[in-house]
């Protein structure tokens, strides 16, 4: 049934590569109506997509096919769905109001999920009126927050999407292992009055561990033993924080079932707790688990999550685009496509199914992207001229979170415009029309019309936000989130680990020793090239 549902799909695909899509705007008057939904706040349009409305009821088959609601049931209720590290991926449970009943692998997990946050809200709240001071007795006034992947992306997503434009705290990231990383986050902060929020599930991650280190031996240095007072770690792996010296009341934990990538919600968002506060913490939670009651209760005909996903399926597999842009058309969300890299492509990007077997059409999309406008002087060439169509999720924020009224007007008229643009295009015939108004000689005209034209036809979905509020941004990392996971059922595979991540960072160790002075290992020529380059 699945492999049929498949079929029908890449047909149905086959057949949108003969028409056009502001052609079915005609043909099907409701579609705009039909094709837009809100969630938890949010607005998508998904009717500059390539599908007709008989074809998003093949991918709605496709979605039922695949088992989507079981297999979102199960996600849900707990169920091992990250196989391959023997794990539930629940962090939907984190964003649930406190008495919530959630299990992991048939373990509760709600009562110690309330437990943690009640320890960070207590935390958060003597931090900053002062209850907790420094090791001299000053208020805190900076955080360093230290950690990678998914134990910086979220937290510096939300932090530069919400921060005030003059905070009380200021709160700097530091996730390279490049010294240049660190040396840029401690200059000119006082160890007296900072914060160094160290985050890693694992606690052995060589970046992070390296960078706390160095974050140690600052506070050691000006405050003496004093300093380790100001270290705070938050980790699934309390015998690796034990193990580096931080003592217990220094931890803030979370579950093994809490992937990376889905961790802010968890204790990896303490320091965005503190400099943003409470209160919009819990915004940021409240607005994901709208987003979670949407995806468990809306049929999937109007559950953005899985139309979101239907729609990149569409383009992925049915008509074989292998890049997908995301485009805010807001300055404080320019950090959602790397968010977003991390998120599908570290999840998604597989080619064995959750068996081990090899899939049977292509997973993730390349995903990249930056802020709008800014983009439109960088890329948008290609988007609009390009050889490659380039699907693209355009984001908005109708009200402007500080400056001037204007210049928003300017920003979201170019947001809907570049989308409108994408799609109609300009023919070659309304260009040699204007240029012959204008008198141009024929052959100049040859010339130059087919460079001026565009062939439009170029898909995108559209996301609009009322306004960037902390529940707003919860809603919308949390549709990505199911976005994501509904696309890996359809895929096949497990969405929740991340082997493919492993080996360079094996090979990096055995290259360090040799950079240290150890003896050359047995690599390839050019490897062993570059090795000795570096050690000379
Ligand atoms: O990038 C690989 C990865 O394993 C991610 O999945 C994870 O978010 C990141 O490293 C950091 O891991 P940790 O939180 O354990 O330091």
């Amino acid at each position: 049934m699945l492999k049929a549902a498949w079929s029908k799909l890449e047909a149905a695909a086959h057949a949108a590569r003969d028409r056009r899509i502001d052609s079915l705007f005609s043909a099907e008057p409701d579609r705009v109506a039909a094709l837009s939904l809100e969630a938890a706040g949010l607005y998508l349009d998904l009717s500059k997509q390539p599908w007709s409305l008989a074809d998003r009821d093949v991918a709605l088959d496709l979605a039922r096919a695949g088992g989507i609601e079981a297999a979102r049931d199960r996600h849900f209720a707990g169920a091992v769905v990250n196989a391959s590290e023997g794990r539930a991926a629940l962090h939907m449970a984190l964003r649930a109001p406190p008495g919530a009943d959630f299990k992991a692998d048939s373990e509760p997990v709600s009562a110690g999920i309330d437990a943690v946050r009640a320890a960070m809200r207590a935390f958060v709240q003597a931090v900053n009126s002062g209850a907790k001071l420094g090791a001299t007795g000053k208020r805190f006034r900076s955080i360093v927050h230290i950690g990678i992947g998914g134990s910086d992306f979220g937290p510096r997503l939300v932090w530069d999407a919400l921060r005030p434009v003059e905070p009380a705290i200021e709160l700097r990231f530091v996730a390279n292992v490049d010294p240049a990383d660190m040396a840029l986050a401690l200059a000119g902060l006082d160890p007296a009055q900072t914060l160094v929020v160290v985050v890693s599930k694992t606690f052995t991650t060589l970046e992070t561990i390296t960078n706390a280190q160095i974050a140690r031996t600052w506070l050691r240095s000006a405050l003496g033993k004093a300093g380790d007072g100001h270290l705070i770690a938050v980790s699934a792996a309390p015998k690796e924080t034990a193990a580096f010296g931080v003592p217990d009341d220094q931890v803030f934990g979370f579950g093994d079932w809490v992937g990376g990538r889905y961790s802010v919600w968890s204790s990896v968002g303490l320091s965005c707790a503190i400099a943003l506060g409470w209160q919009a913490f819990e915004g940021l939670l409240s607005g994901a688990h709208a987003m979670d009651r949407h995806f468990q209760t809306a049929p999937l005909q109007a559950n953005a999550p899985v139309l979101l996903a239907l729609a990149h399926i569409f383009n992925r597999n049915g008509l074989g685009r292998p890049v997908r842009a995301v485009v805010p058309y807001a300055q404080r969300l320019h950090l959602l496509p790397t968010f977003l890299q991390q998120l599908e492509m570290e999840s998604n990007g597989k080619q064995v199914d959750a068996h081990g077997r090899p899939v049977a059409r292509a997973t993730s999309a390349t995903v990249f992207g930056d802020a709008g406008t800014n983009v439109q002087h960088a890329f948008f060439q290609m988007m609009h001229q390009g050889t490659d169509i380039i699907p693209i999720d355009i984001l908005a924020v109708r009200r402007a979170s500080e400056g001037e009224a204007a210049s928003q007007a300017k920003l979201l008229a170019n947001a809907v415009a570049q989308a409108q643009a994408l799609m109609v295009g300009k023919p070659e015939a309304a260009v040699r029309a204007e240029l012959a108004a204008q008198g141009m000689a024929q052959a100049a005209i040859d010339e130059l019309a087919p460079q001026k034209t565009f062939h439009g036809d170029r898909p995108s979905s559209f996301i609009l936000l009322d306004a960037l509020t902390p529940p707003s941004l919860g809603a919308l990392l949390a549709l990505y989130e199911h976005k994501t996971f509904v696309e890996g059922v359809l895929w096949g595979i497990n969405s929740f680990d991340q082997w493919g991540v492993e080996l360079g960072k094996s090979l990096a160790v055995t290259i360090l020793k040799e950079l240290e002075g150890g003896a050359p290992g047995a690599h390839d020529p050019s490897t062993a090239s570059l090795v000795a380059r570096l050690k000379t």
